[in-house]
């Protein structure tokens, strides 16, 4: 199959297909994800929590993504890998990109960060240097601590609207593909129907361009809490290969998220 790009992506929000995304953190993994049409594999700083045991996704640093990126960009033949940027690693646009160039030479054909509309010149400075950025708005597990915990956001009037308007800054910065986390389905809706980049849902709604899950969250096996918008897509199967193909299926086919799911 074809290499999934930032044009794959587009064709896809375009057409209304559902972009199906997953976390993964090793090689074995990406093969897997890979052969059941997984179109992006994001190696996240939730490497900290589920793969190292850590509370947070704050302790993860750009040498840990940077070892894992490279393993999953051996194990993937035409998923897009996209990587995070970990806590502290972009709060200037020259270091943001220095760290960004350590994930891209690992593998990573695209950089997630975390925030709003402060972070649109460091998103223009990148893009500007061939670095394809998604903006991760709504719950920001970096900043975990100024939010005082892992909460919906855009609630209010007042934050939904902060979140659209940071959605357009980081858009018009040249965002390729936008995640939104943790926040009211129609909240989810008006974004994705205002910009015309692809938008990716986390506990967003059903109506995102796409989802994502954490890849340990889908197989049930993270001991932590978890979050509503979860789902164990190993109820009812016998295989690994079997769950990941039912969460491709059930993104493609718009049975997930359900309403339990979100908020
Ligand atoms: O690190 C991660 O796994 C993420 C996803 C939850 C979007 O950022
Ligand atoms: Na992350």
């Amino acid at each position: 199959t074809k290499a999934v790009t930032i044009h794959t992506l587009a064709e896809l929000r375009a057409r209304g297909e559902k972009i199906a995304m997953l976390t993964c953190y090793d090689a074995s993994f990406a093969s897997l994800m890979d052969r059941c049409g997984v179109e992006i594999l994001l190696i996240g700083d939730s490497l900290g929590m589920v793969c190292n045991g850590h509370p947070s996704t704050l302790p993860v640093t750009v040498a840990e993504l940077a070892y894992h990126t490279a393993a999953v960009a051996r194990g993937s033949k035409s998923a897009m890998v996209m990587a995070d940027l970990s806590f502290g690693s972009y709060g200037t646009p020259e270091t943001a990109y220095h760290n960004a160039v350590q994930l891209m030479q690992a593998g990573a054909h695209m950089i997630k960060i975390e925030g709003g509309a402060w972070l649109a010149d460091t998103v223009r400075f990148l893009t500007e240097r061939g670095v394809p950025i998604c903006a991760h708005l709504g719950l920001t597990p970096q900043s975990v601590h100024q939010l005082g915990g892992y909460k919906v956001q855009g609630k209010t009037a007042d934050s939904a609207e902060l979140l659209k308007r940071d959605a357009m800054a980081l858009q018009a910065a040249g965002a390729a593909v936008v995640l939104l986390e943790a926040i009211p389905a129609a909240l989810g809706k008006e974004v994705t129907d205002l910009l015309t980049v692809p938008t990716i849902g986390i506990g967003a709604g059903p109506d995102c361009s796409g989802q994502v899950l954490v890849m340990h969250d889908l197989l049930g096996v993270f001991p932590g809490r978890k979050a509503r918008f979860v789902k164990n897509f190993m109820d009812g199967q016998t295989s690994i290969d079997g769950a990941i193909t039912a969460y491709v299926s059930a993104v493609k086919d718009g049975s997930f998220p359900a309403l339990e799911h979100c908020f």
